[in-house]
């Protein structure tokens, strides 16, 4: 059953140098219990798709200038903000990189984790404490019952992200969106928060869209991954099948990005070259300026997501070569 469908979704910013073009028509689907990784260097629309999703895009400079983001059949782009907001939270939910600036620093973990009780079910305190205790016991904070009263700042960064966990699993959504969870942390300790937010959602039968620019970190997550690349998707496949051979040569740029575990401490190849500024899109496909298999086509054709298999699709002109290709 599709849980979510974004349905070619457009956004630009008004920004003083002109329009900044972040969402080009992403299309993308995810499954009750499912994780849909999104893939792609800082800039290529993974947040701002997410926020429209959300419903907390900054509007303006932002707009969405087209599409549908249908949630269970619903077009959320059409709700009224009121509606909107009761599906916040209670039936989606979003996960930040940072902590410290998501949480209020003034109020004790507890409160906040018991808030979600309180506004959306009228629960008493008593009983929103309790529940909070429970949370956090629920994504392994120790102590919980003797740490409910302390402040953000009190917890380390990895169990700052638990709380954000728990506060996102409170009121059971039917999905998350977790959006770069563990970049800010630690190695050791983002396995171990990736570890801790896979598992709940498989408990709890929640879709999951996991945004994230590391390959690496999807491997034993994700179920399917969407490549991103300015506002586009340009590869969608099964992750299994993604890993083995790529059909987008962006894809294999990130895959050959890896840090390989013989290579530690040496410096990773990001994809050369830098992105395109948004304001200005190359014509034709837009990666051709750091595509090592551009030819004159690809300057002057976009090419469209093609599908390559019933759940593969890739925008490459070339993608059936980057398949056949030793
Ligand atoms: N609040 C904003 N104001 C203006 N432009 C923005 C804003 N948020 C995002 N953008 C534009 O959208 C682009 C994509 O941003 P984002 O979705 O955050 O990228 P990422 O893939 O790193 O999550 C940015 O490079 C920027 O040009
Ligand atoms: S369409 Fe051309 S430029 Fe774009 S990814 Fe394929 S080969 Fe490279
Ligand atoms: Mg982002």
């Amino acid at each position: 059953m599709t849980l979510l469908e974004v349905r070619d979704l457009h956004v630009e910013f008004h920004t003083r140098d002109g329009i900044a073009k972040a969402v080009n028509g992403v299309s993308y689907e995810v499954a009750a219990g499912e994780t849909l990784a999104v893939l792609g260097e800082s800039g290529s629309g993974k947040s701002v798709t997410a926020q429209a999703v959300m419903g907390i895009l900054d509007v303006p400079p932002g707009r969405i200038t087209g599409g549908e983001i249908l949630f269970q059949g619903q077009d959320l782009l059409k709700l009224p903000e009121e509606e909107r907001r009761k599906v916040r939270g209670a039936r989606m939910a979003m996960i930040f990189q940072d902590a410290l600036s998501s949480l209020n620093p003034v109020l004790s973990v507890g409160y906040q984790l018991g808030e979600m009780y309180r506004v959306h079910q009228g629960t008493s305190r008593k009983e929103a404490r309790a529940r909070a205790v429970e949370l956090m016991d629920r994504v392994r904070i120790p102590a919980a019952r003797e740490r409910v009263n302390d402040y953000p700042h009190q917890f380390s960064g990895g169990m700052r992200q638990r709380i954000m966990i728990a506060m996102a699993l409170a009121l059971e959504p039917e999905l998350i969106i977790a959006d770069e969870p563990t970049t800010a942390l630690d190695v050791t300790v983002q396995a171990q928060v990736m570890d801790l937010l896979a598992e709940l959602q498989r408990e709890y039968r929640m879709g999951l869209i996991l945004i994230t620019h590391d390959l690496g970190v999807v491997a034993d997550v994700a179920d399917r991954i969407a490549v991103m690349y300015a506002g586009r998707i340009v590869e969608r496949a099964p992750v299994r099948e993604l890993y083995a051979a790529p059909a987008h040569p962006y894809t294999r740029g990130l895959l050959d990005s890896i840090p390989r575990v013989d290579q530690k401490g040496r410096e990773l190849n990001a994809v050369k070259g830098l992105p395109p500024s948004l304001l200005s899109i190359p014509p034709g496909c837009a990666y051709n300026p750091r595509c090592p298999m551009a030819r004159p086509v690809c300057r002057t054709d976009e090419p469209p997501l093609y599908e390559v298999t019933e759940d593969r699709a890739s925008a490459c002109h070339f993608w059936k070569e980057m398949l056949d290709a030793p």
